[in-house]
């Protein structure tokens, strides 16, 4: 075996002994707890013919798109698109990117220059992680949604400071205190950027976001990323902002520069996505969904992180316990996945419970006795 090969199978050796190692399944089970498909998008008959009424009208390729945005790959639906989606956020620009990863890669890696300052919270997600780490700014984390904390680095921020934070956290479900955060950046003279992808269709009119359920506050954000791959069923994200920020992004951005932009079919879906979103109220939908497990939960003894969320946890003290749990959920025909190091930290194993408009009251109820059972063997 060559060196590279040797190094691969040390690498891979290593996380099967700690019992992290990961692994493609396609297991299907008989309850949906673990998708990020809260409103049941994905799975909507009236959201696909939506977007085949939506294409029958459009001509364009009927397949992939050709090119860069920036090449042959544009289309004059993508841009009306962006400007509907710009209006239902309150925003003044859209920018569409291929998924919510190139999104907040493309933003940070290209906003932060040498002499800059990117702040951010402990628990961002990868992609925002990913985005600063290509950045040339000085980054600094501050403690998951401390206030005290993300003043000490904002009295160290040099030249342009970012502060980076998500609005509903993706693996523990909890929230970001937006406004007080948003203060914090005024008096700092920082520019504040909000991934909302587990806020929308959640929360908000419409399921416009966290951000725009706080009065007026999207005035205040400097950039928000939204993402279509969860409540919204389909693919892809967008970046809110300013005219400005928009064409800063199409000149500096490589993640939208130096890609096939998506076919029109993803550009429709994500369109039918939003008419859906306002034509009915999705979102006091799955507040009842998220009542009910809240209610049926109760005062049981689990270790959980206090959510209002679509996304609740379960948390156990190592690896092994947490699988140990999902796959008992699992023989029940519940499917409840344990998230393990190092997406989360060591210690902090978790099952990732994600309710949906879909699950039955049966099915919440049943999931609710098997996890207390579970936790308590
Ligand atoms: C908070 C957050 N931001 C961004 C992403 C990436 O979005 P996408 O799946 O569209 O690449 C995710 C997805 O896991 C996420 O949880």
């Amino acid at each position: 075996m060559n060196q590279a090969e040797e190094f691969i199978k040390g690498k891979l050796q290593q996380r099967a002994d700690k019992g992290i190692l990961r692994k493609l399944s396609s297991a299907t089970f008989q309850a949906d707890f673990s998708s990020n498909d809260y409103l049941g998008f994905g799975r909507s008959a009236e959201l696909n013919a939506k977007t085949e009424q939506i294409l029958a009208l459009i001509p364009a390729h009927q397949n992939g798109s050709g090119g860069s945005r920036l090449l042959s790959g544009n289309h004059w639906f993508t841009e009306e698109t962006e400007q509907h989606i710009a209006a239902f956020h309150q925003a003044p620009a859209a920018l569409l990117f291929n998924s919510g990863y190139d999104a907040n890669l493309g933003l940070l890696s290209s906003l932060g220059q040498r002499g800059d300052t990117i702040i951010a919270d402990e628990l961002i997600h990868a992609s925002l992680i990913d985005g600063a780490r290509l950045s040339n700014a000085n980054r600094y984390t501050f403690k998951h949604n401390d206030l005290n904390s993300l003043e000490a680095k904002l009295k160290l921020a040099k030249g342009n400071s970012y502060v980076v934070t998500e609005s509903v956290f993706s693996m523990d479900g909890d929230t970001a205190p937006l406004t007080e955060i948003s203060k914090l950046c005024k008096t700092y003279q920082a520019n504040l950027i909000v991934d909302e992808a587990h806020a929308l269709g959640i929360y908000g009119k419409h399921g416009a976001g966290l951000v725009q359920q706080r009065p007026d506050l999207e005035k205040d954000i400097f950039a928000r990323v939204v993402t279509f791959g969860k409540a919204l069923g389909c693919h892809g994200a967008a970046v809110l902002g300013s005219v400005n920020l928009k064409a800063y992004l199409i000149n500096f951005a490589r993640s939208f520069i130096y890609t096939t932009a998506a076919p029109i079919h993803t550009i429709a879906n994500i369109r039918s996505a939003y008419q859906l979103l306002e034509q009915t109220d999705y979102t006091s939908l799955i507040r009842e969904k998220i009542n009910c497990y809240q209610n049926l939960i109760g005062k049981a003894a689990l270790n959980n992180i206090p959510s209002t969320s679509a996304i609740h946890t379960v948390i156990y003290p190592d690896s092994h316990t947490a699988k140990k749990a999902a796959a008992t959920l699992q023989e029940k025909g519940l499917d409840v996945r344990a998230i393990l190091s190092p997406t989360v930290a060591e210690g902090k194993e978790r099952l990732r419970i994600c309710l949906h408009t879909f699950n039955t009251e049966t099915e919440i109820q049943t999931l609710v006795k098997e996890l207390i059972k579970t936790y308590s063997a």
